[in-house]
């Protein structure tokens, strides 16, 4: 998989890595004794089982049993290959990697990336320079100033401007040698239907870049200055901007957000500029969509687990339906959010320009729960007449249904039994009948997943222990290859496992590895992991390497000699019963158990 980069290179680019610093960009993780821990990515949890251990290099949630290294980090977590994933990582640690080595296929792929982004930042740099030094981008900066906009946001947030015409952006581009379909794909011209050629999308526009975590420009929004239509104008997704996944100034939020444990999120460009400038750096913009889980996810990793989220709308209505979408979002993603709907009127921008800082917190400091949020509104709009708590109850029984977490839905159906003054049995049945069919789906998923869990724990406990063993205590080795150990395997994926173990040992010299001093500590099991292709067994790995087992050399004899007097006795077993079988004449069993002692006698002659 890595053929075209040199060895040497990857193990540069392993040795450089830190497994702590790349989850860090994504995961809150916080110390607990050797490990650090926070809440995985991959699943969604209330309490953190995401374990990443800086000594072995690898991650293992307990949670999802999705484990590896650094690279399957990056790998299962920004959907990128192994090669996207090393590049990256080369360009991170600045490392070079020569481009000769690279297959042309590889090239075609990683400069499919590369190039958007690199497109996109230069597109950024354009409209920068002719915000601030072209004669056109002067109706822009006063746009900008009369907006309240400061040199200074502009410049934190790279707010550019997109000249009047068809051709700029083209023109540009053209200078620098850069093909029309590239741009293209980078959504920032478009295709002409009836005759040759392209145009710019973006015209006359004051323009916001987007940008990841890594500050990597992922697409545009862009503003009109006055009031034609339409009023923004975003980049269309590409393959390097995803609007789900995206959230305007998340890359600068991060830190404060870190901080804070709290983020606001509002709805447009405007307001997170606003939120920013009046010291409330905490805040991000969804981009045209609604509220997803993956972002929710995202901005986890920000806020961590008890972190506080606060949707900001600028109207009940709007509100509403926001809380009403959320619901489901966040109960899947086990955070609490909030609602903080302005005066009527106002969205965070005019707010803070009109009323300031403190008098947004303590607004925000009144934010409501969601759900209370949305009993509050249907009180409000039905009143409290026999009628009126027939449609409350009506309105809210949908939502109450869709909390799964069962302990915070029966305080909710409480809370809104006392301010509506009926009884909570009532409104208990009316959710129960909504949410029936659904709690029962949710609680056979919830067995299936246990199932597949088990199954990808099972196996021999004693083999997983060896298993372990020589993850963790590699001195080992010799003896396994001397007793056969792994021939007496009945499991074949920790048999496969051992096997890909005992090659790596080969490789290296394991007692030197362990013993080298280094801050990230050892790569053994990173190494190991780097070798296994299939998803499970890797995390099969990282869950066995993870462990903080004290092995002695004494400790292990023991287990091994164990380990074989069972599967010894096992052998005398058998043929007990296949002898009883003969005599029962029990020719269906018998088949089954010579079978079973055909396996046996060809591993006995592979330990020959
Ligand atoms: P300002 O008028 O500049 O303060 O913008 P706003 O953010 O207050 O506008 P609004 O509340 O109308 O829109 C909120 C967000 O929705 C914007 O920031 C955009 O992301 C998006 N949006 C608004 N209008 C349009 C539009 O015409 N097209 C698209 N694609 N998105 C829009
Ligand atoms: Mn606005």
């Amino acid at each position: 998989m890595a053929v075209f980069i040199p060895k040497d290179k990857i193990s540069e680019i392993k040795n450089s890595v830190d497994i702590v610093d790349i989850i860090s960009d994504i995961v809150l993780l916080k110390k607990v004794g050797r490990n650090y821990v926070g809440l995985c990515p991959f699943h969604a949890e209330k309490t953190p089982s995401f374990t990443v251990s800086p000594e072995k290099q690898i991650f293992y949630c307990f949670g999802c049993g999705t484990g590896g290294n650094a690279f399957n980090f990056l790998m299962n977590h920004d959907g990128l290959s192994f090669f996207e994933t090393a590049k990256m990582l080369a360009d991170r640690y600045g490392i070079e990697i020569p481009a000769q080595t690279m297959s042309p296929e590889q090239k075609r792929r990683i400069s499919e990336r590369e190039s958007l982004l690199a497109a996109n930042k230069q597109a950024m740099y354009f409209f920068k320079h002719s915000l601030l030094s072209d004669a056109e981008g002067k109706i822009a900066l006063e746009y900008l100033k009369k907006r309240g906009i400061g040199e200074d946001t502009i410049t934190i947030f790279n707010i550019g401007f997109a000249p009047a015409g068809w051709d700029n952006i083209i023109n540009y581009f053209s200078k620098k040698n850069i093909s029309h379909e590239l741009v293209e794909k980078s959504g920032l011209i478009i295709k002409r239907k009836s005759k040759n050629g392209y145009y710019d999308r973006f015209r006359n526009r004051i323009m916001f870049p987007i940008f990841d975590v890594s500050k990597q420009v992922l697409g545009f929004g862009g503003r009109v200055m006055d009031d034609s239509l339409p009023k923004y104008l975003n980049s269309p997704e590409t393959y390097v901007y995803n609007k789900s996944r995206s959230l305007y100034g998340s890359h600068i939020a991060k830190e404060s957000c870190r901080a804070s444990e709290t983020v606001y999120i509002v709805e447009g460009y405007f307001d997170v500029l606003a939120l920013h400038q009046h010291g409330i750096p905490n805040s991000v913009a969804t981009l045209g969509t609604s509220l997803t889980q993956e972002h929710v996810q995202i901005l986890r990793g920000f806020v961590g687990k008890n972190g506080r989220f606060v949707l900001v709308y600028d109207s009940d209505a709007a509100g509403i339906k926001a809380a009403e979408r959320s619901i489901k979002v966040f109960d899947k993603g086990y955070v609490s959010a909030q609602i903080l709907v302005l005066s009527e009127g106002y969205d965070p921008d005019s707010y803070l320009f009109e009323f300031g800082y403190n008098s947004f917190m303590n607004a925000a400091s009144k934010a409501k729960s969601i759900i209370l949020f949305l009993i509050e509104s249907a009180v409000n709009k039905y009143g409290l007449s026999v009628e009126g708590k027939i449609r409350i109850i009506s309105d809210l029984k949908q939502p109450l249904a869709n909390i799964n977490d069962s302990v915070e839905r029966s305080l909710y159906i409480k809370e809104l039994a006392e301010i509506i003054g009926i009884d909570e049995a009532a409104v208990m049945e009316k959710v129960r009948i909504v949410s029936g069919n659904k709690s029962i789906k949710s609680n056979k998923k919830l067995s299936d997943k246990m199932r597949d869990k088990n199954f990808t724990l099972k196996g021999d406990r004693l083999e997983r222990q060896i298993i372990a063993m020589m993850l963790q205590f590699p001195e080992i080795l010799s003896e396994i290859i001397l007793r056969n150990i792994l021939n007496q395997f009945e499991d074949e994926s920790l048999k496969l496992i051992g096997q890909l173990v005992l090659k790596q040992g080969e490789h290296k010299d394991v007692r030197d590895e362990l013993h080298a001093v280094s801050t990230r500590g050892n790569i053994f099991v990173s190494d190991i992991i780097n070798s296994i292709d299939d998803r499970e067994k890797r995390s099969i790995v990282a869950s066995l390497s993870i462990g903080e087992d004290q092995w002695s050399r004494e400790g292990c004899l023991k287990l091994l000699a164990q380990f074989e007097s069972i599967r010894n006795r096992q052998k005398k077993t058998l043929l007990k019963k296949i002898r009883a079988a003969e005599e029962s004449n029990d020719y269906e069993l018998l088949l089954e158990l010579l079978k079973k002692k055909q396996i046996q006698v060809r591993n006995d002659l592979k330990l020959s």
